[in-house]
């Protein structure tokens, strides 16, 4: 992953407070977007495909943030997205013409169901959260992202993983002709990750269809991503398409290609440095040039949801 001199901050991020999306007027706006929209998903799809359409019915969540969310700008024109180019603003450029649609995802491995789902089929049996969370990306700044999601916990419980499963891997779309970074070799195509049952089945993991009550944008990894706000961003697999149940640990792209500094877990860790920077403090996207950085949270805040499943774990050597 690169990281960003001064020279590639963009002006918009020098953003003053005004900004800033009020919370409270955030979810006014929500919720009169919602009352308008009630029963559209009985017209048709769950998550409509036209860019930017509102999504209906969606709930409020109890584990969002109380912060500040980030600006719909900041959160869509700076991203990493390797299938789009490797720098932050490439993603947002180079997949405005990215069709989301058909799309499938294949279930297979250790599960009693599987199978090849359309994406409105998948997403159909659950219900869609407003989940507000702190992200922290592994190149130290961070963002408060308002996502649309369902829970991953669900999901996983639907396709009845066997005694077997221990983990789930998770691919993304592998197609040249459709996403321009795949002809360089920037990582081992396609884009992998995974996570244990235990933290795919934890009420926090979503697998995110929207932001600010709106489809997924492409260059957030629409039409479906996942979310895991306790570890570094790149866990964050986006434009999912296959999803597997496996008894051994899954390769996972950063983790192939940099051993020695991206491992399996990933979990935002202050106090265990990445070997070339630190991890005790992070930039805020959005917070201007000249705010401090703020200090990283042990699992990004979420220790009280997370920290058992690493209770017998040494976390320096699991990073
Ligand atoms: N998923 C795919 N398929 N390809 C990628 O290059 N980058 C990851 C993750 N998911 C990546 C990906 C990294 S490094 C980060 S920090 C997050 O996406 C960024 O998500 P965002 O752009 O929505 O903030």
């Amino acid at each position: 992953m690169l990281i960003k001199k001064p020279a590639d901050i963009r002006p918009s991020e020098i953003t003053s407070q005004s900004n800033y999306c009020n919370r409270r007027d955030f979810l006014r706006a929500g919720a009169i977007a919602g009352g308008s929209l009630l029963g559209a998903n009985a017209l048709g799809a769950v998550v409509p495909d036209a860019r930017r359409a509102k999504l209906a019915d969606v709930r409020a969540s109890e584990f969002s943030t109380d912060e500040t969310p980030n600006s719909y700008e900041d959160i869509t024109t700076y991203n990493n997205y390797y299938e789009f180019g490797t720098g932050k603003a490439d993603p947002f450029e180079n997949a405005q013409d990215f069709e989301p649609r058909p799309w499938t995802i294949t279930v297979d491995g250790h599960a009693e169901k599987k199978g090849t789902f359309d994406f409105d089929d998948f997403i159909k049996p659950f219900d869609l959260e407003e989940r507000i969370y702190r992200m922290r990306c592994v190149e130290a700044w961070s963002m408060v992202i308002p996502w649309v999601g369902i829970s991953l916990a669900e999901v996983v419980k639907h396709f009845k993983p066997t005694s077997k499963a221990k983990y789930v891997a998770f691919e993304t779309l592998n197609d040249r002709s459709r996403m321009p970074g795949l002809r360089r070799r920037s990582l081992d195509w396609p884009y992998r990750e995974g996570l244990t049952i235990a933290e795919a089945t934890n009420p926090l993991a979503i697998l995110a269809v929207g932001l600010y009550g709106e489809v997924l944008p492409n260059q957030n990894g629409a039409p479906i991503r996942l979310v895991v706000p306790w570890k570094y961003g790149f866990k964050g697999i986006k434009g999912i398409v296959r999803m597997r149940f496996t008894e051994r640990q899954p390769d996972c792209s950063w983790n192939m290609a940099q051993p020695r500094e991206y491992g399996f877990y990933a979990n935002v860790n202050p106090d265990v440095d990445h070997p070339r920077w630190s991890q005790a403090r992070e930039r805020r996207i959005g917070a201007g040039l000249f705010a401090s950085k703020q200090p990283t949270l042990m699992f990004n805040g979420y220790g009280e949801q997370v920290a058992h499943l690493y209770k017998d774990l040494d976390l320096r050597r699991n990073y």
